[in-house]
């Protein structure tokens, strides 16, 4: 599916710039700026204190405008997982892309290939991950075609996964690896560009020293193919890899030299949930859904943000206390209702009417049924709206 880049701006939507938070109709997606501006200079200022390169990935916010953001600020460029989000990147003119995961089908790899071509008059970068010695033949026989096609010689930059303990895509480290690379360098139109060593499931292990451990290990992977590859006189130019629960570890190791991790833009639930080490940068919620009390009870309120509004694959939002004597608990009521209760016997339940702000509970699904988000400054009780921000690659799933 081709991403929604077209989706015209609502009206309504167009008309709220300017005006008080409090007219936002819900249930909307709202980003608290502020907070959001805030997490990237942390970031930013990490990553320049740990002399390493940040490449945020955008499938979390699939905006070019934010990925703009992201770039004046100093990332390299962004990380996407799928072609046709980084078609969505390109077109808002965002122009240094890598492609995280494996493309196999011929007629994607042909866009990858027609991408990788469009960029380079950008002086843009398209680079993409593989695993697998067909993956390779593929990505050089579309690259081909395309350069006989346009008669301008791009080349892409190839990252070889390994799978360092996610147990997902990657090829095995080690000889396997190595001989991937004599594999990337058979094909003039690749260009070896060094390892992808993510490790998904370390991400949300709770315990900050489980983290340290599970990374660990991946290092050691990492400096024992590294070593193997280098062996053969062959350049690793760069080690990239890292998500928001583990870029602490993978900045400090020495081997890795860029972050992907997306996440710390917005922070959603589940990240919130584990334990943070002394060594992260203090991370805010800046992603909320706003919605509305349609109806109460004698002992709960209903809202109308059910899981049509947010994901929860990574379980439940969060309701934002904004009042010490508003701590809510959210309960599931389905595809357009939220039940609310109070936490503990201090609490009371909100009024018909009343506006709340949800702390979804995974960002990356939550931003993917929206073509809009509602930029918000000046905070969530008395801010306005800064700015409209399109969901570019909106249902890029492909
Ligand atoms: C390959 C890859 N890199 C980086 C990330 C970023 O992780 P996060 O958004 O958790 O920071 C992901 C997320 O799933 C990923 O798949």
């Amino acid at each position: 599916m081709k991403p929604s880049t077209k989706t015209p701006l609502p009206e309504a939507l167009a008309q709220l710039v300017g005006r008080s938070v409090h007219e936002i109709d819900t249930p909307a997606l709202v980003i608290d700026l502020d907070a959001m501006r805030r997490n990237l200079g942390r970031m930013a200022e990490f990553s320049r204190k740990h002399n390493i390169r940040w490449r945020p990935h955008a499938k979390m916010h699939k905006s070019a405008t934010l990925a703009k953001l992201q770039i004046q600020a100093g990332a390299a460029g962004v990380c996407v997982q799928k072609t046709s989000e980084a078609e969505a990147m390109v077109d808002g003119g965002v122009h240094d892309v890598f492609i995280t995961n494996e493309v196999i089908a011929p007629h994607k790899l042909a866009r990858v290939a027609a991408l990788a071509h469009r960029v380079v008059g950008d002086k843009g970068q398209l680079a993409i991950a593989v695993d697998s010695v067909e993956g390779v033949s593929r990505l050089a026989q579309a690259m081909n075609d395309e350069r006989t096609r346009l008669s301008v010689p791009a080349i892409i930059d190839v990252f070889v996964e390994i799978d360092v303990g996610a147990g997902r895509c990657g090829v095995v480290p080690g000889p396997a690896a190595l001989a991937l690379v004599h594999e990337i360098r058979k094909h003039p139109a690749l260009r070896f560009a060094g390892l992808q060593a993510y490790h998904g499931k370390a991400q949300h292990l709770r315990g900050a020293q489980e983290r340290r451990e599970a990374i660990a290990a991946v290092v050691e992977q990492v400096i024992n193919t590294r070593k193997l590859i280098e062996g053969q006189g062959l350049a690793v130019d760069l080690v990239t890899g890292a998500g928001t629960g583990s870029m602490v570890c993978e900045a400090a190791s020495g081997v890795f030299g860029e972050l992907q991790a997306g996440s710390f833009l917005f922070m959603d639930v589940d990240y919130a949930e584990n334990e943070r080490d002394p060594a992260q940068p203090n991370f805010e919620h800046a992603l909320f859904v706003k919605t509305q009390v349609i109806s109460r009870a004698e002992h709960h309120a209903v809202c109308d943000a059910g899981h049509k509004s947010h994901a929860i694959d990574s379980g439940l939002p969060r309701v934002l206390a904004l009042d010490p004597d508003r701590e809510l608990e959210f309960f599931n009521g389905g595809d357009e209702h939220g039940i609310l209760r109070p936490a503990g016997p201090k609490h009371r339940l909100p009024g018909i009417g009343d506006m709340l702000w949800l702390i979804p509970g995974h960002c990356d699904p939550t931003v993917n049924l929206y073509d809009f988000m509602v930029g918000v400054s000046g905070g969530l009780r008395k801010g306005s709206v800064e700015r409209i921000i399109r969901v570019d690659a909106r249902g890029a799933v492909s």
